[in-house]
């Protein structure tokens, strides 16, 4: 993973900002409603949202297919974007259970505001926030889902440590993130790509194992490719860990 450049963040946030505001301009990497049934979303559910919640989708897999979401839980949606996966994970949780949507964008989190109202769902809560600074309670969340952030995060092994720490002991994290394909190697990653390709901050599935280890998740699986790709080096890829219960 080359360093971060100093100003990853403020391009990361001007990125999905023009994304929020603006989904019919030109993007470089897949979005929409078509995207999201590619990755396997049912265009049943997709169809059942508005065109606010769906067209603004960035994500890079389906993070409800590495489990099923159970009527009273509580969720965490981290850079949950223009909330198309905090809806759909409110409505699998029902009224008893809870959402709360993390994201560093305003305008990502405006726009996921209007499209809850639009479906009134009212178990869905937005926060700004960092992936590296969480401001969730510890122990509080049964299940986190992610889809397509952790790729850009700087401080990768920070962000696993705060999963870790909002999980309840037995919660799980249920990933979709950009992975760099296992046959690359340092030195061809060397001269490739940039953090805005997504290439530079993509990890392999052997690195993110090793971190999720050490900051103690336990049951790690790596679920396969999600065929979504803005390089030639890297895919998304579903990934599950568990916070084991002590
Ligand atoms: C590729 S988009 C995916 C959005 C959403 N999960 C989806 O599937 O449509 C990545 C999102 O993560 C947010 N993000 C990136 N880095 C972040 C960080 N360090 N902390 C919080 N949010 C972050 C971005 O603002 C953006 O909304």
């Amino acid at each position: 993973m080359k360093e971060a450049p100093a100003n990853l963040e403020t391009a990361v946030k001007d990125r999905f900002a023009a994304l929020a505001r603006d989904p019919s301009q030109e993007h470089r990497f897949p979005i929409g409603p078509d995207s999201a049934k590619r990755l396997g979303y049912s265009a049943k559910e997709i169809n059942s949202l508005p065109g606010g919640a769906t067209e603004s989708f960035a994500g890079v897999g389906n993070p409800f297919s590495l489990g099923d979401l159970r009527s009273g839980q509580s969720v965490l949606d981290l850079g949950c974007g223009a909330g198309m996966d905090s809806i759909l994970a409110a409505q699998r949780v029902g009224p008893t259970g809870t959402v709360i949507g993390i994201d560093m964008v305003d305008e990502m989190l405006a726009k996921a505001r209007r499209n809850t109202v639009a479906v009134a769902v009212a178990n869905v809560h937005f926060r700004v926030g960092h992936a590296d600074a969480l401001p969730v309670p510890a122990e509080s969340i049964d299940v986190v889902i992610t889809n397509g952030v952790f790729n850009l995060c700087a401080d990768k092994p920070k962000v696993v440590a705060e999963l870790f720490r909002v999980l309840r002991p037995g919660g799980r994290l249920q990933m979709a993130d950009i992975l760099l394909e296992p046959h690359v190697t340092p030195e061809e990653l060397a001269g490739k790509g940039s953090w805005s390709d997504w290439v530079s901050g993509a990890i392999w599935e052997r690195s993110l194992r090793e971190m999720l280890l050490a900051a103690g998740f336990g049951e790690i699986g790596f679920h396969g490719w999600t065929g979504y790709r803005t390089s030639d080096c890297t895919q998304g890829a579903l990934v599950s860990a568990v916070k084991l219960a002590k």
